[in-house]
C-alpha cells in the first residue's frame, strides 16, 4: 500500500485520485462538521464549491438545511455556519445538508475521479485507517489546506492516520508521510503544536474556542462518512 499526501483543495489532480482510495481532512472545520452532522442523524450531506449552485438545487426543496462558511462566517440566508456545535441531533436528525465551505468542499469536488472517497477528521482517524487497510489499495490524502496554503492541522492528522496505519499493516511512505508522523509525535497535545497557525489562531480569535475542544477529540467516533454519487454518507 503506498500514501501519497496532497496539501491543499487547489492542488489536487486527476492523475493523483484516479484508481486510488482519497482521504479528504478539513480538521478545521468541514469534515470534523461532516462527521458530527452524520454521527447525530443527518441522512445526507450535499457538498457544493459554489454557493450559487446550492442556492438553485435548494429553490423547491423543503425540510433541509443549507450550511457553511466564508471567510470562517456563516452564508448570508443560509441555516447553519460551519461549527461542529451547531449540528446537534435536535437540528440535524433525519435532515439532508446542502454545504459550501471555502476549503473543504472544494477539496472533495476536486478528488472525484478517486475510485472511493472518504471523509476524515480528528474524531474518526481509527476507523478510516481500519476501512482504508480492508479495501488494500493505495492511498492518496487529500488535506484541504487553507485558501491553497498549506495547513498544518490538516497535516498532523494525516501524520496520526498515517501513524494508525503503520501499527497495524506494511505501507510504503515516503520523506513527506514521515516527516508528518515525526510532527504528530513532537508534542503532547493539539494546543502546542497548533499555537501560532493561521487558521487555528483566526478561528480561536473569532471566538470559535468551545469548536476546538469537540474537533480535538480524537476517535470519538467510529464512522467512517464516504462521498458517492453527489453526497456524502455513513459507509456501511
Ligand atoms: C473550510 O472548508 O474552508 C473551513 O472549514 C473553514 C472554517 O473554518 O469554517
Amino acid at each position: 500500500m503506498k500514501i501519497d499526501i496532497v496539501f491543499t483543495a487547489d492542488e489536487v489532480t486527476k492523475e493523483q485520485t484516479q484508481g486510488k482510495i482519497c482521504i479528504i481532512i478539513d480538521v478545521l472545520r468541514a469534515t470534523s462538521v461532516m462527521i458530527t452532522a452524520l454521527k447525530n442523524g443527518a441522512n445526507k450531506i450535499y457538498p457544493f464549491k459554489d454557493i450559487e449552485t446550492i442556492q438553485e438545487r435548494c429553490e423547491n426543496l423543503q425540510n433541509i438545511i443549507k450550511c457553511g462558511e466564508r471567510n470562517t462566517l456563516k452564508i448570508s440566508g443560509f441555516d447553519l455556519g460551519n461549527s461542529p456545535l451547531e449540528f446537534t441531533s435536535e437540528v440535524v436528525s433525519g435532515k439532508d445538508i446542502y454545504m459550501s465551505t471555502t476549503n473543504g468542499t472544494k477539496a472533495i469536488e476536486n478528488s472525484k475521479n478517486a475510485d472511493k472517497i472518504l471523509i476524515c477528521s480528528f474524531l474518526n482517524i481509527h476507523a478510516v485507517a481500519e476501512k482504508i487497510i480492508s479495501y488494500n489499495k493505495d492511498i492518496v490524502i487529500v488535506c484541504a489546506g487553507t485558501n491553497g496554503h498549506f495547513s498544518l492541522d490538516d497535516a498532523l492528522c494525516a501524520g496520526l492516520i498515517i501513524k494508525d496505519l503503520m501499527t497495524s499493516t506494511k505501507i510504503s511512505i515516503n520523506d513527506t508521510a514521515l516527516a508528518l508522523v515525526r510532527i504528530s509525535e513532537s508534542h503532547k497535545n493539539f494546543e502546542d503544536i497548533l499555537k501560532g497557525c493561521y487558521h487555528y489562531s483566526l478561528l480561536l480569535n473569532l471566538g470559535f474556542k468551545e469548536d476546538m475542544k469537540h474537533i480535538f477529540s480524537v476517535n470519538k467516533y467510529s464512522i467512517v462518512p464516504e462521498y458517492k454519487n453527489g453526497y456524502i454518507s455513513i459507509e456501511k
